[in-house]
């Protein structure tokens, strides 16, 4: 890549992102984050971005899964150890797994640290469907782990909704959706994420809340967007319709394996074996 299309902040002593910094970002200019669920991926992404997701769509990116349903605490540890080995300067958020909220205060609280200590986690990412979630993340926060609280469509409910759709159109759950984006803020979380909030409801929130707001599917009006590492390479074949697709590497793997292929087949790789003398 030449100098000129390298869009990296122009901070060369760029320091290690904190909730601070990141909070500090707000209003000032766009925060960037991204999914990525290893060490490579994540040593490449980690100069363009604020804060790395070790997202649960690690279940349906990564290992086949149709939904992220199935990633267990376990899963999410592993991943979330192979990012932090990277090393990087961005803050790396952990996705707490499906079922995990809805436990009791100590088993969510178990599962945290082992993301926090094990897995060198910095902070957390929790999808908030009831008050009682709230409640525990103040608790959480409390005992010293940084919360993002998730909102809007919550793919860990999927079997229940039946499918993916966008939240808050309507004035009631625009309405509610502020409620819980603001509960969040004062039981201690340090960032809110939208999942498909429709643009509206999400600019009343940027507007509401003192936190970042960072959006996905939910419009411009957001303090900063994430999307799926996967989605933005094109190594996905469908994608959500909000998505832009910034790279082929389908295309390149597929062309570089065929002639890779090609090249053992034709007895062109590897060369020759030569005797030194
Ligand atoms: O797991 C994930 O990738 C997420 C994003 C959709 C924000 O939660």
């Amino acid at each position: 890549m030449n100098a000129q299309m390298d869009n990296r902040p122009d901070d060369n002593d760029r320091r290690t992102a904190t909730v601070k910094t990141i909070q500090q970002l707000k209003g000032k200019r766009p925060i960037v984050a991204i999914t990525a669920y290893d060490t490579a991926i994540a040593r490449l992404v980690d100069p363009y971005v604020d804060w790395i997701l070790v997202g649960d769509s690690v279940g349906n990116n990564q290992l086949g899964f149709s939904d992220t349903v199935p990633v267990t605490l376990d899963m999410m540890v592993h991943h979330t150890a192979a990012v932090s080995r990277a090393d990087p300067k961005s803050l790396v958020v952990a996705d707490v797994p499906f079922g995990l909220a809805y436990r009791n205060l100590d088993v969510l609280l178990d599962g945290c640290c082992r993301l926090v200590q094990e897995g060198g986690a910095r902070a957390v990412k929790i999808e908030v469907g009831s008050d009682a979630v709230i409640d525990k993340i103040r608790v959480l926060v409390e005992a010293g782990i940084p919360v993002v609280g998730h909102i809007g469509l919550l793919p860990q409910t999927v079997q229940v909704l039946g499918g993916y759709r966008s939240f808050g159109k309507h004035e009631q759950g625009r309405m509610r959706l502020l409620d819980w984006a603001r509960k969040l803020e004062q039981v201690g979380c340090f960032m809110v994420l939208g999942e498909m909030v429709a643009p509206g409801a999400a600019l009343a929130i940027t507007e509401a809340l003192e936190v970042p707001f960072i959006g996905i599917g939910s419009g411009s009006g957001c303090d900063g967007q994430i999307l799926v590492i996967n989605d933005v390479l094109g190594l996905n074949e469908r994608v959500p319709g909000f998505v832009k697709r910034y790279g082929d590497l389908a295309g390149e793997i597929r062309k570089a394996v065929n002639s890779y292929a090609e090249d053992v087949r034709s007895g062109r790789f590897p060369e020759p074996l030569r005797e030194r003398s």
